[in-house]
């Protein structure tokens, strides 16, 4: 069933009806979403059954991220962010790019690689002949250590062989992991062929574990933005098409500036990774070693001006998303962010991730170019300071809205808007009748 990613006045809702209307754009089950999302969705007894020494859970927001059309498909996506904009921020830039035909993603198969490495390897040029020609049985032995991956349709690919010099000497066994992010297959498989690998090279066995500089899994994005649709209250659309031009620019040429723009780009891959339960680490790891790959830091997405005059950005990241095993086995919150939006493949995830990534970038760079990012940040911003003085309920948009108005978000002063407004009004009637008693 085709379904929609607008959901217009989402945001007015209270969270009772978005998770109403959500189930209903999802065609998800309402009770169980409410009693999935429950308290962060994950259990004491689970969680202890996760990680090691557990006390408790730490919740954070689980939000939606709106408008997102990838590949002319619509996604309602999960996001997982504790920073106020994030959210609000990527799904406004994602209706400006859907105006213009949506997101194109592409991804390649997804292979991960598994170092073995290897020390003391006497004779470098010999060891490369020898594990070289060794390919097919090595590729064997590692499909015969992965059967249920070999049996879901991945398995060894390729063999590459690394001279790092001084003995240092490196093989690559490129594994096709299917919808899994991975990691255990490909640290599996480097363990089953270190041995053989050694006989092959001479040398000891170092170290047996994957690259999280999965570059042979990357995505590549593009999406067109007609100039109008980037305009201000300030300034028309070509002017901010320039000035976005521009900020890629900056980035593409001081590694300073190149790092803060792929933050914005992480805040919704990350945002993404959470929610569906997935190595964010791993993939923060591999997208700056990727973002440094011809040695100096670059910006994973740039932005130009197209032939029509529309903003075009293009961005290219290596992503380990997976949708099978790990955190999913055991998260239903996990679970719900998948059926959520109802992704056919890992891959396919990978896209839509990527694709929220370049969204927070184009907001974040559409808002540096003109009015800062102060102003929208900080009156969202200004919930959490209120909340933070004490304001409940309605007091929260009151107490926020005085603060921001005032430009003046900090506790201090929250605690005496919250005061203000707690005072009990004089009328002259109330003030003698107080005084009567
Ligand atoms: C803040 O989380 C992200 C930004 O700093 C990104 C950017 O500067 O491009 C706004």
């Amino acid at each position: 069933m085709s379904r929609t990613s607008r959901i217009p006045g989402f945001y007015k809702e209270s969270v009772e009806s978005r998770r109403r209307l959500l189930a209903e754009a999802a065609d998800l089950d309402g009770p169980e979403l409410t009693r999935v999302l429950a308290g962060g969705g994950l259990d004491v007894a689970t969680a202890d059954k996760t990680v090691e020494n557990v006390v408790g859970t730490y919740a954070l927001p689980f939000s939606v991220g709106l408008n997102a059309r990838v590949n002319d498909r619509d996604f309602l996506v999960p996001m997982v962010v504790e920073e106020p904009s994030v959210v609000a921020a990527a799904s406004n830039a994602a209706r400006m790019i859907r105006e213009g035909g949506g997101f194109t993603a592409e991804s390649d198969p997804p292979w991960m690689i598994a170092q073995v490495q290897l020390w003391e390897v006497a004779d470098p040029r010999a060891a490369t002949e020898r594990v070289t020609a060794a390919r097919d049985r090595l590729l064997a032995l590692a499909d015969e250590s992965v059967p249920g991956l070999v049996a879901r349709g991945g398995g060894g690919r390729e063999v590459e062989v690394r001279d790092l010099g001084d003995g240092l000497f490196v093989v690559h066994i490129l594994v096709d992991v299917q919808d899994a992010m991975g990691a255990n297959l490909v640290n599996t498989v480097a363990e089953r062929l270190a041995p053989e690998i050694a006989a092959l090279a001479g040398g000891r066995v170092g170290l047996r574990i994957l690259s999280n500089l999965c570059d042979r899994r990357c995505v590549r994005v593009r999406a067109r933005v007609p100039a109008a649709m980037l305009a201000t209250d300030e300034l028309p659309g070509d002017a901010v098409r320039d000035g976005i031009v521009l900020a890629s620019r900056f980035a593409e040429r001081d590694p300073y500036r190149a790092a803060t723009h792929n933050k914005g780009i992480m805040n919704g891959v990350d945002a993404v990774a959470m929610a569906t339960g997935n190595d964010w680490r791993a993939i923060e790891a591999g997208a700056h070693a990727f973002a440094a790959r011809r040695g100096r830091y670059e910006p994973l997405c740039t932005w130009r001006a197209g032939d029509d005059g529309s903003l075009v950005g293009s961005m290219e990241i290596p992503l380990a998303f997976g949708v099978v095993g790990g955190t999913l086995r055991v998260h239903p919150s996990a679970r719900l962010a998948l059926k959520l939006l109802a992704v056919r493949s890992a891959q396919e995830l990978a896209m839509v991730a990527a694709a929220v990534g370049m969204a927070s970038n184009l907001a974040a760079l559409r808002a540096l170019a003109t009015e800062g990012i102060q102003r929208g940040h900080m009156s969202l911003h200004a919930r959490g300071v209120a909340m933070a003085a004490g304001a409940r309920g309605d007091e929260i948009e009151r107490v926020a809205a005085s603060i921001a108005e005032a430009c003046n978000v900090t506790v201090d002063a929250a605690r005496a808007a919250l005061g203000r407004l707690r005072a009990p009004v004089m009328t002259p009637a109330s003030g003698s009748a107080d005084l009567g008693k």
